[in-house]
């Protein structure tokens, strides 16, 4: 949550850290801000997107080769131009940005108003930057050193980044649970929250770690840790080319996203998967693979979309590989003290590789003596680095809030690490591994015969974007693929949606349904779906609309539902990657008829670095 920016170095700042907040804007909008220096300290800030900042400040002098920007998503205090980010200190010499939550900022806040500090806004972030002039002023030390000695005192994520009027040379950047990339140019530096506001400057980067301070100047770089002792910067390549960042023609990330699926799902496959010899190839899962068939259970973690695909996974690796899985939400695993035994399997599911949740659940888990494996989009983010192994799921930047190829790529990697289990430990039959291995590497063209039914979803999206409600319901590997559709709709529509195991409705959610209830089957060929067809049969009975994702070739469920949308057939394991496609092409386009940011939905964030 947050997207922080800094550059500096010999070209104009301002036009750099502008182009990183619109990059980084998926990370929060509620208001926005920079900070420059050009004989003085100028701290501009806004409420709203980046875009209504950049119009205030149209003719104004903003000449400057130090600059540091933050967009923001709201913790502290509501989203106004007073808790906008950059925020200065007492005496107004130091200007500071944060990304993360300070606990323990309120007993700090008490201790300074005791010695005569106010405070202009409601946040922790201002309490933070006070505590650290005030040890500065108390000390008589340099900046880097009071950042060294507030960081120790507190409690929480940050990443921060400060810079001061008497030393326009140098910005301070120190990072806790929220990430910080540097990128090294010649003669300069970027800082960022994560790499797109970067790459078109420099492939050279420096993922900073957790308890370290950066002192950025624009011919050197200095990495230390809290206790003053200097870390070696390690620098690695980005794998990330410009276009991937940009909308390419769409009008919406989110559409750019769905429609990139067949590429994506073929780059997480590629190199892995060869259906012809019937070999995967996982290295990180492999080097774990006799502890992994070994374990009494799997437990996977993940928030979101993430979890969605955990449930899937659930699904298929019991099914496959004959072990037992739970899935949990990160933020319940990691605060209900967990049974946790050394070489017990923990698989995290993460797009960002940021989320605060899932990363402290492994954290805690890890310390346990867990083996964590990592299926994150995002290379070099903390849950990746965090992890003992995994696989990176290759579905390039995911920039729409909602998330869509993401799930595809990690339903891709997830598959694929439980056929190679599956196999490994002879509980999938040799006959049985070989098609499915063939089923998943059709999937990309299969996903491309889906995204030409767009038209026809669209026609759908403007008959039902008038409803208040709706309903998903599936079974089996379906079901988590209702609560997908569900989340979709409901996040970027603001349409209250519910997801549902099809036949658990009858338990409660039946009461809501009459004839201004559209319901969405996903009622694919699969071995539940006569029973689907029954759950269909007592919601026609009770006039709701349905609307069913099916397979070519059904010819009963046309006759019942008021609306269907036939994708391919495929294995009932590997159809749940095909099935989620019209669920993200309905609810985007819902989105956009009714008027809707797609892209940047009220009140959310794409990475949520707070828990
Ligand atoms: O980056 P992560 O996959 O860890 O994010 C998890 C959730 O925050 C994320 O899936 C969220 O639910 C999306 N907005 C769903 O579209």
């Amino acid at each position: 949550m947050c997207g922080i920016v800094g550059y500096i170095g010999p070209r104009e700042a301002y036009p750099i850290v502008l182009k990183g907040l619109k990059r980084l804007e998926y990370r929060g909008y509620d208001s926005s801000g920079v900070a420059l220096m050009n004989g003085q300290l100028q701290v501009y800030k806004k409420k709203g997107k980046v875009a209504e900042l950049e119009e205030t400040l149209v003719g104004k002098d903003l000449h400057s080769h130090i600059g540091i920007g933050h967009t923001r998503w709201a913790t502290h205090g509501e989203p106004n131009d007073r808790n906008a980010h950059p925020h200065l200190s007492q005496s107004g010499d130091i200007a500071m940005i944060h990304n993360g939550i300070i606990e323990n900022y309120a007993q700090i806040k008490q201790e300074l108003l005791a010695k005569g500090y106010t405070f202009k806004s409601d946040t922790d972030t201002e309490v933070l930057l006070n505590f650290i002039e005030d040890i500065q002023k108390n000390n008589h030390g340099t900046l880097e050193e009071a950042v060294r000695i507030a960081l120790r005192r507190i409690v929480g994520a940050y990443c921060i980044l400060l810079i001061h009027k008497d030393d326009p040379e140098t910005i301070i950047a120190a990072r806790k649970g929220s990430p910080l990339v540097i990128g090294i140019g010649k003669g300069e530096h970027f800082l960022a929250s994560d790499a797109s506001p970067i790459i078109e400057y420099t492939k050279e980067v420096v993922y900073v770690n957790d308890y370290e301070i950066a002192i950025v100047r624009p011919d050197e770089l200095i990495l230390k840790n809290l206790g003053n002792e200097k870390q070696t910067p390690f620098i690695t390549k980005l794998d990330m080319e410009l276009a991937a960042i940009e909308k390419g023609g769409y009008d919406h990330f989110m559409l750019k996203e769905i429609f990139e699926q067949p590429t994506t799902i073929y780059d997480s496959l590629r190199g892995r998967l060869d259906a012809e010899t019937g070999s995967i190839t996982l290295t990180g899962i492999e080097k774990y693979a006799e502890q992994i068939m070994n374990a009494n259970r799997i437990m996977i973690v993940a928030c979101g979309t993430s979890w969605h695909a955990g449930l899937v996974a659930e699904y298929i690796i019991e099914e496959l590989c004959r072990i037992p899985v739970e899935v949990e939400y990160a933020s319940e695993f990691r605060y209900r003290n967990p049974i946790i035994h050394k070489g017990d399997v923990i698989i995290a599911i993460s797009q960002s590789g940021e989320t605060a949740d899932t990363l402290v659940a492994i954290e805690n888990s890890k310390e346990k003596g867990a083996i964590i494996l990592g299926i994150v989009n995002a290379v070099g983010s903390s849950i990746a680095r965090t992890s003992h192994a995994g696989a990176y799921t290759h579905s390039g930047p995911e920039i729409g809030v909602a998330s869509t190829k993401a799930f595809t790529g990690q339903l891709a990697v997830l598959i694929m690490t439980a056929l190679y289990l599956g196999y490994k430990k002879g509980t999938l039959d040799r006959d049985k591994y070989l098609s499915l291995c063939k089923d998943l590497a059709a999937v990309p063209d299969k996903v491309a015969t889906i995204l030409q039914l767009d038209d026809q979803i669209k026609a759908l999206a403007e008959k039902y974007k008038d409803a208040t409600d709706c309903l998903f319901l599936g079974r089996g590997y379906n079901f988590p693929v209702a609560l997908e559709g569900a989340l979709k709709l409901k996040e970027i529509s603001y349409i209250h949606a519910e997801g549902y195991p099809a036949a658990e409705m009858k338990h409660g959610p039946i009461a809501l349904v009459d004839e201004n209830l559209p319901v969405v089957f996903v009622a694919t060929k699969d071995s539940f779906h006569e029973k689907v067809v029954s759950n269909m049969q007592e919601i026609k009975a009770r006039k709701g609309k349905v609307i069913a994702v099916i397979t070519e070739g059904d010819t009963i469920t046309p006759t019942l539902a008021d609306d269907v949308i036939i994708i391919p057939p495929a294995d009932e394991i590997i159809a749940p990657m095909l099935s989620v496609i019209p669920m993200q092409l309905l609810a985007y386009h819902i989105g956009v008829a009714k008027g809707y940011d797609v892209d940047k939905p009220r009140n959310l964030a794409k990475s949520v670095t707070v828990e």
